[in-house]
Parts: C-alpha cells; structure tokens; sequence
C-alpha cells in the first residue's frame, strides 16, 4: 500500500500512553485501512463482509478490555465511556442493517463515519481515562502484563492485520 492511499493515517499524536491500548487502537486503524482498500478496489461483497466481521469482533474486544481496565482502576467515567462503545455498537448495526436495505453499498458513509469516531473517540474520551488513571497512580504496567496474556486468551483478538498482510 502506498502512502497517498492510506485512508486513515496513524500518528504518534494519537497515543494514550498505554502500549496495549495503543496496539489495540492502531489495529482497529489497520482494519479500517483494510476495508478503504478492499471497497475502493471492489473487492466483492464476501471480502467486504469479513472485514466487517473482524472490524466489529476486535471492537468488542477491544472495548471490553478498556471497560476492564476502567472498572479496575475505579475510573470515575466509566459509565458515560461505555454508554459511549454501546452507542457507536449499535449504529454500525444501524449501518450494517441500511447497508442491506439500500441498492446502493454505502460503504464510503460508513468509513468516513468510522474514521471520525474512532479519532474522536481515542483523542477525546480515551486520553481523558488514560491521563486520569496514569495520575491516580494506577499500576498501568500491571494491568498491561496481565492484560496481554488475557488478550492472548480471548477469541477475536486475532491480528488481522498480519493476516491480511501475508496472505
Ligand atoms: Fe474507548
């Protein structure tokens, strides 16, 4: 893939300090830039659908991870933060069920939608519970050890990406 077509562009400025998180977020990127590639070069509706698949699997995954993470460190807007994940969970729901409905694919709407959510949302809420748990003296460190081996442990945590890559 080519710089100019990379669809969503990660950079440093998007970190939350939290390496498993930051993993984490950047393969949802990946994802992302996956599904841009396989629309933009009409790759059929069957590749299409199990990039959806793996899109919103890690997103589950990911999200419930951070909750736990939340939870742990008793954050104290963990409940707008997950009101937040249940909101975008269902409109890309929403999304998926129009895009059945619709003659047309509307996949473009729903990457632009994506992208801009997911920028949003690491910039905005998720740098707010990063820094607010990193001042709580929080063992990040941790939380991150016994994380990773958990992660490992769930389904869905699949490196798609890596996948993709060497197929
Ligand atoms: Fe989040």
């Amino acid at each position: 893939m080519s710089n100019e077509e990379v669809f969503f562009k990660w950079s440093p400025e998007y970190s939350v300090n939290i390496k498993t998180i930051d993993d984490q977020h950047l393969e949802l990127v990946n994802i992302l830039n996956r599904l841009f590639v396989a629309v933009s070069k009409r790759e059929g509706e069957k590749a299409i659908a199990g990039i959806l698949d793996a899109l919103v699997s890690y997103t589950q995954t990911h999200f419930a991870l951070e909750e736990r993470l939340m939870r742990q460190a008793k954050y104290k807007d963990l409940e707008p933060h997950m009101a937040e994940h249940k909101k975008l969970l269902a409109q890309l729901d929403d999304l998926a069920r129009k895009h059945m409905l619709e003659d047309k694919p509307i996949y473009f709407e729903m990457l632009s939608f994506l992208k801009t959510w997911l920028k949003e949302h690491i910039q905005g809420v998720d740098t707010k519970y990063s820094a607010a748990l990193q001042q709580s003296g929080f063992s990040v460190a941790a939380w991150e050890r016994e994380a990773t081996a958990e992660f490992a442990l769930m389904s869905n945590s699949k490196k798609w990406w890596e996948l993709w890559k060497t197929a």
